[in-house]
C-alpha cells in the first residue's frame, strides 16, 4: 500500500467560496486560513503523513487587486503568529518555500521567526509556499549550480530547489485541473486528485477519503508491476 508521506495542496475556491455567500472574496481567505489550521492539525496527528506542503502565495498572485493582495499579507502574518502555540502544542514544524524576499519586513521577520521556534518539532513539517513559482524556483536553483564544476546531477538539482522532496499526493480543490506552476519538478511522479470542493468547505474526511483511494492506487514510477 503507499504511504502519503508528502502530501501538496493546491488550495483554490476561497473567492468562489465568499461570492457564492454574497461576501467579499477576502472572506473567503480568512475561511480559507482556518481550514489550513483544520487540515495541518490532522495531518498532524497522522503517522504517514511527513509533510504537507501549502500553496499559499504564487509569483503570479501579485496580479491580484492591490487591496487583496494586502488582506493576504496581513493574514498571512496574523496566521503565522496566532498559530505558533498551536503549531508547538502539535509538534509541527514551520517552513516556508519561495522567494520571500519580496515581502514586507515585519512579514518576512514573522516566517524566520516562526521557523526558528519550531525548528526544534520533529513531527509534521508545515511547508507554506509563499510567493512560490515553481519556475522562479528552478531558475533560482540553476543559477546557483552554473557555476558548479562537472555536469549537474538529478541529485544537485534536487538539492538546490527550496523544496528537496518529491510530492507523493497532490490534490487541488475548487474544480481546475491544472498545476499552476506548483512543485512540478517535485511532482513528477506525484498522484494528482482533483476535487470540485471550494477550499473553504474541505474537511479532514475529504482528505481522508483521497488518502484511502491513494492507498490502492498502483504506483510504478515509469518500471513494471
Ligand atoms: C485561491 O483561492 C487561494 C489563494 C490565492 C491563496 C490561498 C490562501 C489561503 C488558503 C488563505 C491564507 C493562507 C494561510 C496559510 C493563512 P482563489 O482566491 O483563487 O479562489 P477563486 O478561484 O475562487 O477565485
Amino acid at each position: 500500500m503507499n504511504r502519503a508521506k508528502h502530501i501538496a495542496i493546491i488550495m483554490d475556491g476561497n473567492g468562489r467560496w465568499a461570492e457564492l455567500q454574497g461576501k467579499k472574496r477576502v472572506k473567503g481567505h480568512e475561511a480559507g486560513a482556518e481550514v489550513v489550521k483544520t487540515i495541518t492539525t490532522y495531518c498532524s496527528k497522522s503517522s504517514e503523513i511527513e509533510r504537507l506542503t501549502l500553496y499559499a502565495f504564487s509569483t503570479e498572485n501579485w496580479k491580484r487587486p492591490r487591496l487583496e493582495v494586502e488582506f493576504l499579507m496581513k493574514l498571512l502574518n496574523t496566521y503565522l503568529k496566532n498559530e505558533l502555540p498551536v503549531y508547538l502544542e502539535n509538534n509541527v514544524r514551520f517552513e516556508s518555500i519561495g522567494d520571500i524576499k519580496a515581502f514586507s519586513k515585519t512579514l518576512q521577520k514573522t516566517i524566520k521567526m516562526v521557523e526558528e521556534k519550531t525548528a526544534h518539532c520533529d513531527g509534521l513539517i508545515q511547508s507554506l509556499a509563499l510567493n512560490y513559482g515553481a519556475q522562479d524556483e528552478m531558475i533560482r536553483a540553476i543559477n546557483t549550480l552554473k557555476d558548479s564544476k562537472g555536469d549537474v546531477t538529478l541529485e544537485m538539482m534536487s538539492d538546490a530547489l527550496d523544496c528537496k522532496h518529491n510530492v507523493d499526493l497532490l490534490i487541488r480543490t475548487g474544480g481546475d485541473h491544472r498545476l499552476s506552476n506548483f512543485l512540478l519538478w517535485q511532482s513528477a511522479y506525484a498522484e494528482l486528485f482533483f476535487c470540485d470542493t471550494l477550499w473553504p468547505d474541505f474537511t479532514p474526511k475529504e482528505l481522508e477519503k483521497i488518502i484511502n483511494k491513494f492507498t490502492k492506487v498502483e504506483r510504478r514510477f515509469g518500471g513494471l508491476k
